[in-house]
């Protein structure tokens, strides 16, 4: 999977894109043939325990671009570009290089089309993000500024990225835009009309509980099996079934 493979399945096929953080559900990834997963800084929330994606640091999500590198040998492998890590072009660069020697193909970037450009020119593959950017939002909501969220994308598109993320975007306006740009578009919570949709690998196993978006659907209830597992091993070591003699 290359960018211009991504590029060229708008309009063919829907792109699947999760977050992943770890080596092992990376080999699985690979395995089950998902187009591009995404070391998303979400990493801080649902892995790392942290208040706020604003705690993630370049050397968090490097460590875990490695992970799911080794994990994932041929995947195209994206990366968060964590806050405050692309507050100038200069620093961007600097921290765009470290998490594409940790393993990354490409870097994602929540809104700065100035420093998209620059990261571009610099040789980077990025991909943008519009809507609602966790990293500087007060709080989720739904964007709906057609004309606003157009000219953002296509600045993302002229700056060189080769996909753009929609977060939390009204599904009509996402499918203007997605119908406006050459680029394809990767949806969350922004309706069925994006090129691809990118979930949260935690959220659609059911091992998030802190917090459910409306727009995620479950696909598994993991966290269930995990209880049953452990409440089954506590039971055995209490009773002595386990380890047999
Ligand atoms: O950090 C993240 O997981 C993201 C998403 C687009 C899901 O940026």
């Amino acid at each position: 999977m290359t960018t211009l493979d991504i590029k060229s399945m708008k309009g063919r096929e829907a792109i699947t894109v999760l977050t992943c953080y770890d080596y092992s559900t990376a080999r699985i990834l690979e395995e089950m043939g998902i187009d591009i997963i995404l070391v998303g800084d979400s990493l801080g929330n649902v892995v790392l325990g942290y208040e706020s994606t604003k705690d993630v640091t370049v050397n968090d999500i490097v460590r875990h671009t490695g992970a799911v590198r080794r994990g994932a040998v041929s995947s195209f492998v994206v990366s968060d570009m964590p806050y405050s890590s692309d507050s100038s072009k200069e620093l961007a660069v600097r921290n765009a290089n470290l998490l594409v020697d940790g393993g990354a193909d490409a870097v994602k970037v929540e809104g700065k089309p100035e420093i998209c450009k620059y990261l571009v020119q610099s040789g980077m593959a990025v991909m943008g993000h519009i809507g609602h950017l966790p990293q500087t939002a007060e709080k989720p909501s739904i964007h709906k500024d057609f004309e606003k969220l157009l000219k953002e994308a296509e600045m993302l598109q002229a700056a060189g990225c080769f996909a753009i993320v929609m977060e939390m975007v009204d599904r009509d306006v996402a499918r203007k835009i997605t119908d406006f740009l050459d680029i394809p578009t990767i949806g969350i919570g922004a309706g069925p009309y994006c090129d691809g949709q990118v979930l949260v690998i935690n959220d659609i196993l059911g091992m998030y509980e802190d917090f459910k978006p409306k727009f995620v659907k479950q696909y598994a209830h993991v966290n269930d099996e995990i209880r049953k597992a452990v409440k089954a091993y506590k039971k055995d070591v209490r009773s002595g079934s386990f380890p047999g003699l």
